[in-house]
Order: structure tokens, then C-alpha cells, then sequence
């Protein structure tokens, strides 16, 4: 009978130190390579993984139960363990660190030592968001550090975008820099505060405006989202849905709404992504010229206009835009305004509350220096532009 009895409990401990997964890493317990952290509920997982075609390893998160994984989040993004000796450890001081075992170099490090903790514990939580703080402590306000103030190239439901007013703290997603290389790469996207949230190159330079939220269509494609513009916060962020969404900064140069399909498994489905054709890149006809994706050639100038450079015009460098074919008469009561529809605002307009499209007009036309203005149906009054006017 006794033997009998031992015999199970060995067995069913045996068991338990196989099925049990942690969500959390302490001084004791590092996460060695080989090893994964699972979120409480089973939704995320966080370990070192390869991307495709070398044999770098970094510390990334992923959605646990789907078949199609995608590296939502990248810890040490530049800076990868070369071999499958790396240790995501916690010190005692609290600094959270990925080391390579063989040659004992640091890779990666977050936290100061100086945030007090002395029980340091970093935890995979459910909603996605890995932090660092004091072991048992759940209050959000004393975390020493969170992934989701250190996006890479994806917003999940919960993070925010954009800027803190209070800490001046902001956040940005930065591409991958190919497939298989997570180091920045060439394209960001973040929120302007005065305008909306846009796509621009390393370089400065704006691929895509979103315009006003509320103009894209996010709410048919199942996303939740929240823009907040506030003496607190300028911020885009969206709430978990029907099911599973990723924003994110491509590697390619776009910006892409991704949606877990419902089929066994699941598929990370591409629901949305701009620039979605060569018209919706900023400016694509440079100054003045009006683009057509479904006309050949797909530029043209605005009514009164003529190419700057003819020649380079004709060989589809748009560059330089158009130009105006006779000056403007400005005050002798000869100029007027032409409709262009489906136009974005320049970046120079400013929106001012006036209240009706014909006040609109006539405020631009007294002013010498308007060349164009703009209502969108009462939402942000008139914009006047003083500079040459892009089209989108
Ligand atoms: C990896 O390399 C193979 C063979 O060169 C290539 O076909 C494949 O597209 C590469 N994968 C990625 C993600 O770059
Ligand atoms: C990684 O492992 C390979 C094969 O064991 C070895 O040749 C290489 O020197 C190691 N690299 C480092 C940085 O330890
Ligand atoms: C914190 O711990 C790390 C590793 O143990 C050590 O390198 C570092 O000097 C410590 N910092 C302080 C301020 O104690
Ligand atoms: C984007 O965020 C990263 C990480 O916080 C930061 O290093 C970088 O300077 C930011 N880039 C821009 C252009 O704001
Ligand atoms: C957003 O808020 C900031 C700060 O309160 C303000 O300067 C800015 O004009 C606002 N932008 C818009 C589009 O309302
Ligand atoms: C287009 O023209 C601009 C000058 O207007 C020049 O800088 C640019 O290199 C040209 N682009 C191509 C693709 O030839
Ligand atoms: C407006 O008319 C006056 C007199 O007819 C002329 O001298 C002036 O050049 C005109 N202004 C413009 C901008 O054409």
C-alpha cells in the first residue's frame, strides 16, 4: 500500500513540472534560451526566436495558440545573441538584461538600478505587456519599465501611440528592417499632434497621412479604435474587438491593420493598408498636380496649371509639379476657385472655426496670399493655404 502511494505522487510531480508554464522571470528563475514565459491566460508567449535564414536570436512575444506566428514585439531588436546561449535574467538591483552565456556579453539591458526594487520580477501579462517591477506589486503606476511604452513595429490593442503631455514621454512603431532582420528599419509611423497619425521614411520624409481618423473606415474593418487629442495626451490606441488586430509599421513602407482569422489555427489576415495605391502616397505628383490611380499617366495639374518641367514630366518624374499659367489677379475681382474633390489637406493649412464654406471663400479670396481653402463639411471649419498645394 505505501510503496503504491509513492509511486503516484512521483508520478503526478513528475507531470505538474512538465504541463506548468510561468509567466514570470525573477533573479532566481532567468529564462534561458529554449524556454518561454505564457501570459496567465494563455495569450501571449515570450522567448528567443530566429527569424528566418540566420541564426540570430532575440527575444520576442507572439500570440501563443496561433499557427501563423507573428513577432509582435522585439527586446533586444538591434543587438541579437549569435548563438543559443543568451539568458534573459534580472539582476538583484533590478535592471532586466539578455547576456550571452558563452562570452558573458551583455546584449540588451532595461531598468536603472536605482528604481528600488528588491524583489524585481518581470511578468508577461495577459493584455501583451511584459513589465518589470516589484514581485506581487499589480500597480500599473509603480512598474519600473513596460514593453508598451517600447513598441517596435506593432501596436497591440491596449498600447498607445503618440504623446504624453504630463511626462513628454512618446512612442513611435519603427519597422523591421526586412523579413528576417528586426533592427529599425526605414519607416515609422507616428501621431502628430497638430494633424493626424502618419507614415514617414528614416529621412523626415511623409509617405502617408492618415488625414482625420474618422475618415478612414477602421470601424468596418472590425478595429475599435480611439484617437485622443487632449491637454493630457495626443494619442491613437484601440480596445480589443471581436477578435485579435495588429497595427503596424511595414518593413515595405506602409501601414497595415492585421486581423486573426476565425479557421482553426488562425491566419494574421491582412484587413487594411496604406498607401494602397500610388495616388495615396503624400504628394506623389509633387506641387500642384493632381493624381488619378486609373488614369494614364496617372498625373495631371490642377485646372490653370501646367507642368513645371515639361520634358521631365513626360517621362513621369513628377517631382517637380505643376505650375500657374498666368499670375493671380488678387483683389481686382478676377480670380475664382476650382472644385477638387478627394483632395487631403497640405500640411500648412491651418483649420480656423469659420463657420460656413462661403465665408470660406470669401476670407480667401481677400487674402493675397491664399491660394486654396477647404471645408470638409463643418468638422474643422475652413483651412486657407498659403503654400502650393499638394494633393493626396
Ligand atoms: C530564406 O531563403 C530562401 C532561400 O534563399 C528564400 O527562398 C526565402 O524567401 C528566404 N526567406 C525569407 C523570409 O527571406
Ligand atoms: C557560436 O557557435 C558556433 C558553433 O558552435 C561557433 O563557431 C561560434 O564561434 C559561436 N559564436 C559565438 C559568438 O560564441
Ligand atoms: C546592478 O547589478 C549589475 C549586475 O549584477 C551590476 O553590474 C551593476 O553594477 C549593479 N548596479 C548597481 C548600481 O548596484
Ligand atoms: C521612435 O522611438 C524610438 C524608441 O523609443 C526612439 O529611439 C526613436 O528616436 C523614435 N524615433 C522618432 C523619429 O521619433
Ligand atoms: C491637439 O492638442 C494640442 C495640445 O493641446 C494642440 O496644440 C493641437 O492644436 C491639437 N490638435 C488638433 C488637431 O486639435
Ligand atoms: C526627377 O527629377 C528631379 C529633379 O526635378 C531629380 O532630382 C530626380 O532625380 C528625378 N528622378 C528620377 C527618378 O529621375
Ligand atoms: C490689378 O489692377 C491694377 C489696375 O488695373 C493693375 O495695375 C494691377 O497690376 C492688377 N493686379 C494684379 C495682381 O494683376
Amino acid at each position: 500500500m505505501k510503496t503504491s502511494h509513492v509511486i503516484v505522487f512521483l508520478v503526478m510531480a513528475f507531470f505538474f513540472s512538465l504541463s506548468a508554464s510561468r509567466d514570470t522571470i525573477t533573479p532566481t528563475q532567468p529564462l534561458a534560451d529554449g524556454e518561454v514565459l505564457v501570459s496567465a491566460g494563455g495569450t501571449f508567449a515570450l522567448g528567443f526566436f530566429t527569424p528566418a535564414n540566420t541564426t540570430n536570436r532575440y527575444v520576442g512575444m507572439w500570440f501563443n495558440n496561433v499557427a501563423d506566428r507573428r513577432i509582435v514585439w522585439v527586446a533586444n531588436r538591434a543587438s541579437p545573441v549569435s548563438n543559443s546561449t543568451g539568458l534573459l535574467s534580472i539582476t538583484t538591483n533590478g535592471t532586466m538584461v539578455i547576456t550571452d552565456q558563452k562570452s558573458n556579453k551583455r546584449a540588451w539591458s532595461v531598468g536603472t538600478a536605482s528604481t528600488g526594487l528588491t524583489a524585481p520580477a518581470a511578468q508577461l501579462l495577459e493584455t501583451g505587456n511584459f513589465v518589470l517591477k516589484q514581485d506581487g506589486d499589480d500597480d500599473t503606476r509603480s512598474y519600473a519599465w513596460q514593453s508598451f511604452d517600447y513598441p517596435t513595429d506593432t501596436l497591440l490593442a491596449g498600447m498607445k501611440l503618440g504623446l504624453d503631455w504630463i511626462t513628454g514621454f512618446s512612442t513611435n512603431l519603427t519597422s523591421w528592417e526586412n523579413d528576417v532582420d528586426p533592427s529599425g528599419g526605414a519607416y515609422y509611423i507616428a501621431v502628430d499632434p497638430n494633424t493626424d497619425t502618419y507614415l514617414y521614411t528614416s529621412s523626415g520624409v511623409v509617405v502617408w497621412r492618415s488625414g482625420p481618423w474618422d475618415t478612414i473606415n477602421f470601424r468596418s474593418k472590425g478595429l475599435n479604435y480611439k484617437y485622443v487629442n487632449s491637454s493630457q495626451e495626443s494619442t491613437f490606441s484601440f480596445q480589443e474587438g471581436d477578435r485579435p488586430m495588429l497595427f503596424v509599421a511595414s518593413a515595405t513602407g506602409k501601414a497595415q491593420l492585421f486581423g486573426l482569422s476565425s479557421d482553426a489555427g488562425g491566419q494574421w489576415e491582412l484587413a487594411w493598408e496604406e498607401p494602397s495605391t500610388q495616388c495615396n502616397y503624400f504628394g506623389q505628383c509633387g506641387p500642384n498636380g493632381i493624381c488619378d490611380a486609373s488614369a494614364s499617366p496617372m498625373c495631371g495639374c490642377l485646372e490653370g496649371y501646367v507642368p513645371k518641367s515639361p520634358s521631365r514630366w513626360a517621362s513621369e518624374n513628377w517631382t517637380d509639379g505643376c505650375v500657374r499659367k498666368a499670375g493671380l489677379d488678387c483683389r481686382n475681382g478676377t480670380d475664382g476657385f476650382v472644385v477638387v474633390h478627394q483632395a487631403k489637406m497640405p500640411e500648412s493649412a491651418i483649420p480656423t472655426p469659420t463657420p460656413s464654406l462661403d465665408e470660406c471663400r470669401l476670407a480667401c479670396l481677400r487674402d493675397c496670399s491664399c491660394v486654396a481653402y477647404a471645408n470638409d463639411g463643418g468638422r474643422y471649419g475652413c483651412a486657407g493655404s498659403t503654400t502650393r498645394f499638394w494633393t493626396s
